[in-house]
Order: C-alpha cells, then sequence, then structure tokens
C-alpha cells in the first residue's frame, strides 16, 4: 500500500506547511486587528511607508508584514517594494460585515486554553461544553451567522418550507433549539413581529448575549432559556422549530428529538441545518478542507458533544445523511426531505411529524 510518507521530502514539506500555515494565520489576526487590509483596500499598489501614513503604525513592521503577505500569497507583489490587495480579499478579509468575512477568526481564540483542556480530554475522555468557552466564545462566527440569517434563512430558507412563512407573518410560536449568538432567533423576530420567538441554549454566556442584543433592538417578541432542548417542556407546542448547526455539538441528540416530537404541533416543522458530509471517511478524504473541520471536531463539536459523561459524540462530521435519517426515523418522524440551498458546507432537512 502506497504510504503517505513515501516521499520523505514532501512529507516534511507537509508537515512544515502547517508550522507556515500557523504563523501566517496569526499574521492575519494581526493584519485584521492593525487595519493593514482595510488600509490596503481599493488602494493599489503601495510601499510601506504608504500603509505606514494610512495606519499611524511603523513603517519597518509594515514592511516585513507585507513581505510576509506576499510570500503568503496574500498580497500581490507589484515591484519595487510594491504591494497590493487583490480585489478576491475583500469579502474574506476586509468587508466585516460579509457573509464570507473570516478574518475575525484567525487566532482569536485563547489557543493555549483550548491545548490545556484538550490535553485533559484525550486522558479523561471527557470534552467541553460551549459554556467552558467563556463570554468570549459566545461571539466567535458572530458576524457570520449574522449575515447567513438575514441573507439566507429568512429571504431564501423559510420561504422555501411549506407554509412555514406563512404562519410566521401571521403569528407563530417559534424556537430556535441550540441558539447560540442568537442570529437566527433575532433575524426571526425582526422579520416576523406577529410571532412569538424563543432561543434556548444550555451556554449562559451565549443566552446573555442574546438577550442584551434583543434589548438594543428592542424586540419584544424573543424570550430566552437557557436550558438544553432534551429540556423543552412538554406543555408548549410549537409551530416552527430549529436545530441549526448543533444537533452534532449535543451530549444527548436522541432525547433531544424525542423532546421535538413532543413539542413540534401536529401540522408543525422542524428545520434541521447541519454540517454537508458523507458517511464513509475515504468519501469526505475529498473535501480539501477536511482537516480543519475534524479540528473543529477535536476542539469545539466532538467535544462538547462529549462534554457528559455517556455523551453521543457525534462531533463536526457526525451527523451525516444517514445518521440524520436513522435518528429522525427513530424520533418517530415519518416526514422528511432534504434541501441543498448551494451551501457547500451544509446540508437541511425539512421534517413533520
Ligand atoms: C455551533 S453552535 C451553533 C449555534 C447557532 N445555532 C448557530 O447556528 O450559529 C452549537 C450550539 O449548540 C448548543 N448546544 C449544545 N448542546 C445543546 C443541547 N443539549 N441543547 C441545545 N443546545 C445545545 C451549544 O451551546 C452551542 O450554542
Amino acid at each position: 500500500m502506497a504510504s503517505v510518507g513515501d516521499d520523505p521530502r514532501r512529507y516534511a514539506f507537509a508537515v512544515w506547511n502547517y508550522r507556515q500555515g500557523e504563523i501566517v494565520a496569526a499574521m492575519i489576526h494581526l493584519g485584521h486587528e492593525l487595519g493593514l487590509y482595510k488600509a490596503m483596500a481599493g488602494a493599489g499598489p503601495l510601499l510601506a511607508g504608504e500603509v505606514a501614513a494610512r495606519t499611524s503604525l511603523d513603517e519597518r513592521w509594515i514592511l516585513e508584514w507585507l513581505r510576509l503577505q506576499a510570500a503568503a500569497k496574500l498580497l500581490d507583489y507589484c515591484g519595487d517594494d510594491r504591494f497590493q490587495l487583490p480585489d478576491a480579499a475583500l469579502d474574506l478579509l476586509v468587508e466585516d460585515d460579509h457573509k464570507s468575512f473570516v478574518a475575525g477568526e484567525f487566532s482569536g481564540p485563547d489557543m493555549a486554553g483550548i491545548l490545556a483542556r484538550m490535553t485533559e480530554s484525550f486522558r479523561t475522555g471527557l470534552g467541553n461544553s460551549y459554556e467552558d468557552g467563556g463570554p468570549e466564545g459566545a461571539h466567535r462566527g458572530e458576524c457570520r451567522h449574522w449575515q447567513a440569517a438575514r441573507n439566507d434563512l429568512i429571504p431564501k430558507m423559510i420561504p422555501a418550507l411549506a407554509g412555514v412563512e406563512d404562519k410566521l407573518k401571521t403569528g407563530a410560536l417559534v424556537a430556535d433549539i441550540g441558539c447560540g449568538d442568537g442570529a437566527a432567533v433575532l433575524a426571526m423576530a425582526e422579520s416576523y413581529p406577529n410571532s412569538r420567538i424563543v432561543g434556548i441554549d444550555p451556554n449562559r454566556h451565549a443566552i446573555a448575549l442574546v438577550e442584551t442584543k434583543a434589548a438594543e433592538m428592542g424586540l419584544e417578541n424573543v424570550e430566552l432559556h437557557h436550558a438544553g432542548g432534551e429540556d423543552l417542556p412538554a406543555e408548549m407546542t410549537y409551530d416552527f422549530l430549529l436545530t441549526l448547526d448543533c444537533l452534532h455539538d449535543m451530549t444527548r441528540p436522541a432525547e433531544v428529538m424525542a423532546a421535538i416530537k413532543r413539542c413540534l404541533k401536529d401540522d408543525g416543522t422542524w428545520f434541521i441545518k447541519d454540517i454537508r458530509s458523507k458517511p464513509n471517511f475515504e468519501d469526505n478524504l475529498r473535501n480539501p478542507m477536511l482537516a480543519m473541520m475534524y479540528g473543529f471536531s477535536l476542539m469545539s463539536c466532538m467535544s462538547s458533544a462529549l462534554s457528559e459523561p455517556g455523551g453521543a459524540g457525534l462531533g463536526t462530521l457526525g451527523f451525516n445523511p444517514e445518521v440524520a435519517e436513522r435518528m429522525i426515523r427513530a424520533a418517530g418522524f415519518s416526514q422528511f426531505q432534504m434541501h441543498d440551498f448551494n451551501d457547500a458546507g451544509n446540508l437541511y432537512y425539512e421534517i413533520r411529524h
């Protein structure tokens, strides 16, 4: 069998390339924090001194950073020590309200702390919940979630679910289970003022964040609960339930599905968003970002899903369509429709009793 180590030079290059990636990631973080990408946006080829004048930062440090960015192929080198930010960088590194914006997510979390906790998890088998990530963790990916809620969930996805938008416009009871930073809760509350939108999450930092934002936005149709989806009160029934990017993070997803079965009205809809993955590891290997996905799993998704003894531990790639269908049917649901929505990263399911 061919081995990944058959060519030792290539293998060494791969290892060092990850080390290089770690360093470049830290420098992308700085470029964002210091406003360097913003200062270069649309400005054409610039000298370090010109970037320094635009940012009030030190020219020599900027020149070294510019050279690193060109070496990393994130800037064009135009000759004579001039550097240019390409237009392709704008959505990803400059426009922080664009749904593709990612610069804010580089080197943000306390990596040393995460790694120390992970070392312990490898010994004990127990992971960490999202709440363990502290108040800062609740903000991670906030811009991206907000853009997805406003640009995709409200105008494209909800209208594609049979009869749901009409109910929300008229006035419906909705719960977003695992609401996280509340982007979907707030966007739905804003878009459907006649509906009552309940956000539920076991992360108290996330719930506090959504409370603050709802108050800032003057939304009076939002209700928040610090609880897991498995604790949905049985006496309340909902027209529309959502689990967005969270079933694979749960220690007891089957219990949450049982609660959803109890609490969904007879004609209600349950909408699931979860990570696009295939049942076989071999098939997933075609995904060029697969290693990153497993990193997310180890650092947060699987860790959260193993944060209680006996946790299901599905992890980032664990809720594939086969698992989804098996679990949804086992929970007693019979109507199961998959949606694509042209989203390379996620799959969607519309479920009814
Ligand atoms: C990746 S975040 C997704 C947040 C949000 N739905 C979104 O799409 O941005 C996963 C969320 O699931 C929550 N979660 C974990 N276990 C849960 C449970 N048993 N019930 C409800 N939410 C849970 C976590 O606290 C976290 O906020």
